[in-house]
């Protein structure tokens, strides 16, 4: 796979923007079964007016990267977390869900068919998938759709936040991205919809996004934008928040893994309170699209706290936990079974 002819991109320079490749997945579900699927060169969707995901935001969707290894392979990073995540959205909004071979198969012909938009290795850039399914057909009434799409099509990106492991600044919300009860821990349109005034104010102020706090309380820090959140405090520990209300973040997971059994960590999962960030000496977001990015200052009541080096500078253990995770996509750092799946 190694020498496919890329196309004439400069791939150390990309943000994370889409760029229009040459063909994507699409699939119908209807009368009860999924069809086959097809790749398009079409990226228009032809879809009904009253399609529930337009009036009624049933819809979900996925993020997902390939990566070109050090040795020339294409390889997507545990593939299989996404189709369960996806599946968990989509039960969550009475969607007919995507069986796991299907969402796998369909990350992969869109790969495959788009071989020359994959960033080669050591450019820091990577292929972002983006799976989603909407509810489709004809229709009034607030119910379930009678009718599913499935598509995943991608794009070459390179880092969400400017400057990919560079410490920016976060400024603390007075809104909530979910409810205490809601979905917030599903990965469905209305989160983001609901996000949106929350970050362009952070962004006019001056920050990179918002910190959400716990919806119930406002007490303990939730998200970091379209990112969880961690801390590594004074001894070593590796932090993160646990709540109801967050997107289980497959990163987040994996760097809990690395912290452990690769860095030796002590890992928590527990409430963060937002008046106590003072202990924590590095805080970083998390998220496939954020990688690592790390935390400088969080602006919350009027204050700017800040972190490691002052806020200007990368921390040691988000360095290496970067270095790790980073290290096992582009297989130079072993990975724990299961986790990098070749596409061949
Ligand atoms: N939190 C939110 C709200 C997100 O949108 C994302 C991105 O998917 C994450 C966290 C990070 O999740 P993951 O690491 O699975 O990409
Ligand atoms: C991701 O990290 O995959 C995301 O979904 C973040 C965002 C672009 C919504």
């Amino acid at each position: 796979m190694s020498e496919i002819q890329k196309v004439d991109l400069n791939w150390s320079k990309l943000s994370f923007t889409y760029i229009r490749t040459d063909k994507r997945f699409l699939a119908h579900w209807k009368n009860g079964y999924w069809e086959k699927g097809t790749l398009t060169e079409d990226n228009k969707l032809h879809i009904d007016e009253g399609a529930c995901a337009l009036h009624y935001g049933q819809q979900c969707f996925e993020g997902l990267k390939a990566f070109t290894t050090k040795d020339g392979r294409v390889v997507l990073f545990r593939p299989l977390e996404n189709a369960k995540r996806m599946q968990r959205s989509a039960n969550a909004l009475l969607m007919v869900a995507v069986p796991d071979d299907m969402f796998l198969e369909a990350c992969e012909q869109v790969v495959r068919a788009n071989l020359k938009w994959i960033p080669p290795y050591g450019h820091g850039a990577s292929f972002y998938l983006r799976p989603f399914l909407i509810g489709v057909g004809e229709n009034l009434g607030v119910r379930p759709a009678p009718e599913y799409l499935f598509s995943v099509f991608g794009s070459p990106v390179g880092p969400y936040f400017k400057g990919g492991l560079q410490p920016v600044k976060f400024s603390v919300s007075e809104y909530d991205r979910a409810a205490p009860n809601g979905t917030g821990s599903v990965k469905v349109g209305g989160n983001y919809a609901a996000s949106l005034h929350a970050h362009d104010q952070a962004v006019k102020a001056g920050y990179a996004d918002c910190i959400y706090l716990d919806p119930s309380t406002h007490k303990n820090i939730e998200e970091v934008g379209a990112a969880n959140f961690f801390g590594i405090t004074k001894d070593n520990v590796f932090v993160t928040p646990k709540s109801n209300s967050i997107l289980p973040s497959i990163t987040k997971y994996s760097l809990m893994h690395i912290a452990e059994h690769y860095l030796k960590m002590k890992v928590e999962e527990r409430d963060v309170p937002v008046d106590k960030i003072d202990q924590f000496v590095e805080a970083g977001a998390c998220g496939t699209a954020a990688v690592i990015t790390p935390i400088g200052g969080i602006f919350h009541n009027g204050k700017l706290h800040t972190f490691y080096g002052d806020g200007k500078e990368v921390g040691p253990v988000s360095r290496k936990l970067y270095d790790t995770l980073t290290g096992m996509q582009t297989g130079v750092v072993e990975a724990p079974k299961g986790w990098i799946h070749e596409v061949k």
